[in-house]
């Protein structure tokens, strides 16, 4: 089996490159051997490697920023994983792509399932929608798995800012009215993986869809930062912030370009009982993600 794999120096990317090990020939991509704002490249390296399997984790994920850059969110989020599914199906191949929780506007109480409503309130959550909306009708081989409020030891994400403002802050103001499930890269790398092992292209024929990934549990971004601070400062980490100087605020005291899904949780129901596979909960994850990222840290200085 050959793997296609792109974006493989994102969080959700570098850790497929690992978890894929062992199931194929993996050919992992960054931008400068597909850019995927370059739709004719993208084309033309598909057909060059003929992959059995192409795996899309990249995207423009610079949220905010998306909503003066419409163009180009629409062509990487939108435009090439049309592509990609398009020239997929030529080949008899399938296609896994990644989705987020922002394709929802956030105002069921409840979480949500695959067959709720969409409603992007972003230019990001609606070309990630286009996106899945694209995939699903160009190649018949295709899973979509919807994530939320990613983390990792790679790249940027909530989880290294928080540690990094700890250590220079004494106080902090989190928003504490936006509820999901801070996902680790890892474990949507090792589901991917572990579904994979169940069949190749005919069983993503068998099973295509749109499925929900994310860990189990949930929190605030104010929880979320309260509980990264007391771990780390559990962990020896010399932070200047302590948990209770971390102010919860309302949505509306931090404004940003792009407005937030208020409930981004993410019913995971459907993933678990079609490929028999158990999430674990955010607070393990990210603690075991902390502990890895202290120790890197520690053997650098
Ligand atoms: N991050 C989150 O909180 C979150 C939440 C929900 C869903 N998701 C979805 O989960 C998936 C993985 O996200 P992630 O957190 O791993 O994202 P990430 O860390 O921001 O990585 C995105 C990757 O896409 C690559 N990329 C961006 N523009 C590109 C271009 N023009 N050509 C080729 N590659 C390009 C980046 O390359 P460079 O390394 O060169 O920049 C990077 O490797 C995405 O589909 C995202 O929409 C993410």
């Amino acid at each position: 089996m050959k793997i296609l794999l792109t974006g493989k120096n994102g969080q959700v990317g570098n850790e497929l490159a690992r978890c894929l090990q062992g199931l194929g020939e993996i050919i992992c991509l960054d931008r400068t051997q597909m850019d995927l704002a370059d739709l004719s490249q993208v084309r033309q390296v598909i057909r060059l490697s003929k992959p059995d399997i192409i795996i899309n984790p990249a995207a423009y994920t610079a949220v905010d920023k998306a909503e003066s850059e419409i163009d180009l969110a629409m062509r990487i989020n939108a435009e090439a994983p049309a592509v990609m599914a398009e020239e997929a199906q030529k080949l008899g191949a399938a296609m896994i792509h990644y989705s987020t929780d922002y394709v929802f506007d956030g105002t069921k109480s409840g979480s949500y399932t695959e067959n709720d409503e969409t409603n992007p309130q972003s230019v990001y959550g609606r070309s990630k929608l286009e996106g899945e909306k694209a995939v699903a009708q160009l190649c018949k081989a295709h899973w979509i798995f919807r994530t939320s409020w990613v983390f990792g030891v790679h790249g940027g994400n909530f989880l290294k800012t928080i540690l990094r403002l700890a250590q220079e802050r004494d106080s902090l103001r989190i928003v504490a009215d936006q509820t999901g499930a801070p996902t680790w890269a890892r474990t949507i790398a090792k589901t991917t993986a572990a579904a994979l092992q169940l069949g190749s292209v005919d069983h993503i024929l068998a099973t295509a869809g749109v499925y929900n990934l994310c860990a189990g549990g949930d929190t605030t971004w104010h929880g979320y930062a309260r509980h990264v601070v007391t771990q780390a400062r559990q962990l020896g980490m010399p932070l200047k912030l302590v948990p209770e100087s971390i102010e919860p605020i309302p949505t509306e005291a931090y404004p940003v370009p792009a407005p937030r899904p208020r409930n981004s949780r993410l019913s995971t129901e459907k993933l678990q009982s079609t490929f028999k596979l158990a999430l674990p909960d955010w607070c393990a994850d990210l603690d075991i993600c902390l502990k890895e990222l202290i120790q890197d840290t520690n053997e650098k200085s």
